[in-house]
């Protein structure tokens, strides 16, 4: 299994958490959204997807990728989505929107969305988002290798 923690970052905080995941992800790398193509992923890997709350929706990048990848294109992968959003009283939400996408493209997903919060429009990232993120990852790995062995494919 290899990772690809594909991304949308204006000001670098979405990047950032999309590295920590990647660091704690055994065979990972992160892919902008301009780079990523759905053949970036075959059947068992885990694709996980972060994305910045545009206007209570995930950017229009991250959108059109997931959309270009049809109904089956991502038949077969694992995945995950995370947004990164100001913590308001009300912020909208674009990590369950591309959790939906992934779900439309065919991937099955392993954990529920997740938000990483910034301070301000430019960030930075509160303080331990970081090191969230790089947890989150661990348990994304966990979740992967449960699915895999119900299946008997581990
Ligand atoms: C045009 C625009 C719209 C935004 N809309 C929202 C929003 O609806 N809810 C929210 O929580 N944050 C919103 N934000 C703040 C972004 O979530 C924040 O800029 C982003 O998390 C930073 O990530 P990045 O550094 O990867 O670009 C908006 C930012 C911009 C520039």
């Amino acid at each position: 299994m290899k990772a690809v923690i594909m991304y949308d970052s204006a000001y670098g905080n979405t990047k950032s958490v999309a590295e920590a995941i990647a660091a704690g992800l055994e065979n990972s790398r992160t892919v902008p959204v301009s780079q990523f193509r759905s053949s970036d992923v075959s059947v068992g890997d885990l694709l996980v997807v972060g994305s910045p709350i545009n206007g209570w929706r995930p950017t229009e990048a991250v959108t059109k990728a997931l959309d270009a990848a049809g109904a089956d294109g991502l038949a077969g992968v694992l995945a995950a989505a995370f947004d990164t959003r100001v913590k308001l009283f009300i912020h909208g939400d674009a990590a369950k929107k591309v959790s939906h996408g992934l779900q439309k493209a065919g991937a099955t997903i392993v954990a529920q969305p997740m938000p990483f919060y910034v301070k301000g429009t430019e960030g930075p990232l509160l303080e331990g988002e970081i090191k969230r993120a790089f947890s989150w990852s661990h348990e994304l790995a966990a979740s992967v290798k449960a699915l895999a062995s119900r299946k008997g494919t581990s």
